[in-house]
């Protein structure tokens, strides 16, 4: 009897060049546990519906426990001769159950049960990557709590643009996360359908019972379209989407603070234990854990294109190609999650340097447009507000000096009457405190927000 499980049809056997082409098994051997909590469903199922006894499915169920446990301690000797993990497997019961094992395949095929570890395992990595991403979202929270009130330059083109508060800062971080969260949230409830029963591509003319599957294995819901599961990998695109936004993420986040642990800004304090030194240079400290948390985002964006391009331009139903998407679901889930693991720690490790971001908050003109605000208030129209203000930054630049530097005759000259309060308005604090709207930089606001994380994330 040949080796391989389809080997009936064939007189030869496989060459074996043919053989390590084909195989799988070196990268999905990590879905051993699923297949197995897979099977065991699977079988218990089939003694449900009469197709095998319940002994046979209790016996099918403690040699897969056993064979998992072989597994676990290395004893299961990998070969590509039996191509990937769900025929090892197999394989592994027909030798210790004989015909008995040989029934467990009955009303199955590899095609249903590989979406079926896999889905099962992409919920389980959905899972391990919410946890992460609320560690991530608590070092946020927990950092904006203790810069609460220390006002920073914001940014836009990477130029000055007007003051926030640190704990609005870091709370824009806990949105993105949290985004993240939902759309991981969203992603989970098609990946929660249950594929086992498609069979080949067509179902089975046996009597099995997929509703039953589906509780044993927590699925929702059970896939209606046979022709549709053998080929459906919509769910690890939309997974692997869901990690390319949190990697970008992660990376525009690691790149401003490597800019912001330059001498030239010299913002922050990172951690020596998130750091690295120089074989030669021995002042150095490198941020490498941010450049390479900026550098992975290529690799998960790159396995991203990897799945659309496997998919887009497969017949139905299911294709060989398809055997290429663990390669890229795999890589990207464990960049990501490498990624949050070392971010949450160094951000709760890294403090701003409050004097250096303090002593050259007024460079910059980050109150213009505070100014310009205080001058609408007044009754000036918007756009001669803005052009009064941008002729008293020139003539700042000319005189090489702070707004609240020029003398009052200019401010009375732009808001006769009001030069004198007007004035007043200048200065980051005040600029500060002069914000209003609903989810701005207030610190009433930001406040309020803090609050509201404190309670969500249960800080
Ligand atoms: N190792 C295969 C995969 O990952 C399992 C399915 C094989 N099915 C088949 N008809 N050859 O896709």
């Amino acid at each position: 009897m040949s080796q391989k499980t389809w080997g009936g049809r064939f007189t030869g056997s496989t060459d074996s060049r043919v053989e390590a082409f084909t195989e799988s098994i070196t990268f999905d051997k990590r879905l051993f546990r699923h297949d197995i909590v897979g099977s065991q469903a699977h079988a218990r199922m089939l003694a449900e519906v009469g197709l095998i006894t319940a002994d046979e499915a209790e016996k099918i169920a403690t040699a897969l426990d056993e064979i998992g446990q072989e597994i676990v301690d290395g004893k299961m000797e990998f070969v590509t001769s039996l191509e990937d993990i769900h025929t090892h497997i197999e394989k592994a019961l027909i030798g210790r159950l004989g015909d008995i094992g040989r029934k467990l395949h009955t009303g199955r095929s590899r095609n249903d049960q590989v979406i079926t570890d896999l889905k099962l395992w992409v919920r389980d990595a959905i899972d391990e990557l919410d946890g992460l991403l609320l560690d991530l979202q608590k070092a946020f929270v927990e950092s904006a709590e203790r810069e609460h009130n220390v006002i920073i330059p914001g940014y836009t083109h990477l130029q000055r643009a007007q003051p926030v508060l640190a704990a609005h800062y870091f709370l824009a971080y806990v949105e993105k996360f949290q985004r993240d969260r939902e759309r991981l949230r969203d992603c989970r409830t098609r990946v929660n359908i249950l594929p086992l029963g498609a069979a080949a591509l067509a179902g089975t003319s046996l009597p099995i019972n997929r509703e039953s599957v589906r509780e044993k294995l927590g699925f929702d819901s059970v896939a209606r379209n046979s022709l549709d599961v053998s080929s459906d990998r919509d769910f690890a695109l939309e997974f692997v989407f869901c990690l390319s936004v949190i990697a970008t993420h992660l990376s525009g986040w690691a790149e401003e603070w490597v800019i912001w642990s330059t001498t030239e800004f010299n913002f922050l304090d990172l951690p020596d234990a998130f750091c690295t030194g120089s074989s030669i240079m021995p002042h150095k400290k490198n941020p490498d854990v941010l450049e390479l948390t900026r550098g992975k985002a290529g690799r998960v964006i790159g396995a991203l294109q990897h799945l659309f391009v496997l998919v887009k331009g497969l017949p139905l139903a299911y294709n060989r190609d398809l055997q290429e998407d663990k390669t890229a679901i795999f890589d990207s889930m464990d960049t990501v999650g490498g990624c949050l693991a070392v971010a949450a720690p160094l951000v709760r490790q890294t403090k701003l340097r409050r004097e250096v971001i303090a002593a050259r908050l007024d460079a910059g003109f980050l109150d213009a447009t505070t100014l310009m605000e205080a001058l609408i208030a007044r009754g000036v129209p918007m756009r001669s507000a803005h052009e009064a203000v941008g002729n008293l930054v020139r003539a700042c630049e000319e005189r090489k000096c702070r707004l609240r530097d020029l003398p009052n005759s200019l401010f009375e000259a732009v808001a006769p009457s009001h030069g004198a309060t007007v004035k007043a308005s200048l200065g980051v604090e005040n600029a500060i405190d002069a914000f209003k709207s609903y989810g701005s930089t207030a610190p009433t606001e930001v406040a309020k927000r803090l609050d509201e994380w404190k309670q969500k994330l249960e800080l």
